[in-house]
């Protein structure tokens, strides 16, 4: 049985006469990790930013457990609230101090306790390896890897649905990849919904239960990791993974 967190149904976002995302469908069901995989340009973040709505789409439906949340008077609060984002850069607070940063969502959006919010906040930034010592740090004192970790942690504190990943490992260096792409391993097991922007070809292979290949702003080809990595049918996704897998 299928059970669609979100089904993306013809959805098409322009930037004036650029049409970035032309038509694209996608039903997300609850505990898929998906990867996007694409090159740059293709309209990865564009579409990311759209089903979580940061981009306003230009046409097409996002239903959100069976509703339209681009329907005129819908509720926006809890579908954003639902939706978490990781990006490359990070977006920490960088006047807030680690444990704060994974707090103040909650006790704001959330209207959570403060010691409901700090105990959560603690949990979650010890599943993702930033255990007490951390706490205090204020980000600038953080490597990459460390912020991204933080990233994820503050993210997972607000109980999400599902998380959204733009290349969350591209603006580390390559010796704090491993760490974050670990950390979302273990999400990825422990049945998080994740949707996930990549140049990390191995990792997606590996983690993703479904590999989308976009291209020019539509979905080019999708199937298993099996499917797109190994048996790969357009020539379009052949001629990017030989780029890609040496
Ligand atoms: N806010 C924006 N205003 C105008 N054009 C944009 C904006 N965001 C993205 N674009 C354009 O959309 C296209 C796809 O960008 P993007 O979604 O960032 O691709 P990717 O993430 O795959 O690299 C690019 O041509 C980019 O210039
Ligand atoms: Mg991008």
């Amino acid at each position: 049985m299928t059970n669609p967190i979100l089904e993306i149904r013809h959805l098409k976002k322009s930037f004036g006469h650029n049409e970035v995302l032309k038509d694209i469908s996608l039903s997300i069901n609850k505990g898929e990790v998906i990867s996007i995989i694409g090159s740059s340009g293709s309209g990865k973040s564009t579409f990311l930013r759209s089903i979580n709505l940061l981009e306003e789409p230009t046409e097409g439906h996002i239903l959100y457990h069976g509703e339209n949340v681009l329907k005129k008077g819908y509720d926006l609060t809890t579908y954003r609230e639902k939706l978490g984002m990781v990006f490359q850069s990070f977006n920490l607070f960088e006047n807030l101090n680690v444990l704060e940063n994974a707090i103040v969502a909650q006790t704001t959006v959330l209207k959570r306790n403060r010691t409901e919010a700090e105990t959560i906040a603690k949990t979650n930034l010890e599943k993702v390896g930033m255990g007490e010592r951390y706490w205090k740090a204020r980000p600038s004192q953080l490597s990459g890897g460390q912020k991204q970790r933080v990233a994820i942690a503050r993210a997972l504190s607000v109980d999400p649905e599902a998380i959204l990943f733009d290349e969350p490992t591209s603006a580390l260096d390559p010796e704090m990849v491993g760490e974050v792409l670990r950390t979302m391993q273990d999400l990825a097991k422990s049945g998080l919904t994740m949707i996930i922007v990549t140049h990390e070809m191995e990792f997606a292979k590996e983690v993703s239960d479904r590999v989308i290949f976009m291209d020019k702003g539509i979905i080019a080809e999708e199937g298993t990791p099996q499917q797109i990595f190994e048996n790969p049918q357009e020539e379009r996704t052949k001629e990017f993974l030989k780029r890609f897998l040496k």
